[in-house]
């Protein structure tokens, strides 16, 4: 699996606001839309493209275009939908799917509870997205459902990982890409990331 650290100076003042306690919930999903788009910009680069034909005021010419239907974009819920409009800003007629997993706060092991991911998932360019990347259970699960139903081309996307996210997702699917904003330090007794920025879900729906 190749992982890639973000570098942008951009990517980085974000993360910084995000993971401030006095970010309310209006900033944090704002910001968290935003990371995603740079990071897509990063994540997107080797994205396959088709020549056409187009006809400037100028002259007729050929020239590149991506096909955004064989995108499928899919965000680990409930966190993960805040990334989902800063990837289709990108490529809007991305296909969008769905897996909902939640961590059982006392074993912090991954429980599903919906999938639905587009049809000919074997033909598409999947981009996982999901804000936090911390034991790494939710996101193998994630990756052992995709596989399961076909998926094959995958990349995953998180804002903030722990090494041991990192380390499991890259054990356990060594075939995918994986972009990481920020390597955080470790995880704490509760399977929290530190510094990281709290509970995602939380805070991009003002739930506790
Ligand atoms: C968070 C986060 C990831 C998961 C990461 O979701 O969005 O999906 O935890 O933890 P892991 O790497 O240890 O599995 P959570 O389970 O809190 O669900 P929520 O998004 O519905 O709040
Ligand atoms: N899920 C979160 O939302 N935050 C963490 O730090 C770990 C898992």
């Amino acid at each position: 699996m190749s992982v890639s650290y973000m570098t942008h100076p951009l990517i980085k003042h974000k993360i910084t606001l995000l993971r401030k306690t006095t970010t309310g919930t209006n900033e944090f999903r704002k910001l968290i839309e935003e990371i995603a788009m740079l990071m897509g910009y990063e994540a997107l680069a080797d994205l396959p493209t088709a020549d056409i034909e187009v006809t400037t005021p100028i002259e007729k010419t050929v020239q590149p275009v991506i096909n955004g239907k064989k995108l499928a974009v899919v965000p680990i819920l409930r966190a993960g939908l805040g990334m989902v409009n800063g990837i289709l800003a990108l490529v809007p007629s991305a296909k969008v799917g769905h897996i909902g997993l939640y961590r059982d706060p006392e074993t912090h092991l991954p429980h599903e509870y919906y999938c639905k991911l587009p049809e000919t998932i074997d033909e598409r360019q999947i981009v996982v997205v999901d804000p936090m990347l911390a034991t790494g259970g939710s996101a193998v699960a994630a990756v052992d459902f995709i596989k399961a139903r076909g998926g094959r081309k995958i990349k995953f996307m998180s804002v903030i990982a722990a090494p041991e996210g990192v380390s499991a997702l890259m054990k356990a699917h060594p075939d995918i890409q994986l972009y990481v904003g920020c390597l955080d330090r470790c995880l704490n007794e509760n399977a929290y990331i530190c510094p990281g920025l709290g509970d995602a879900g939380d805070r991009i729906f003002g739930t506790q």
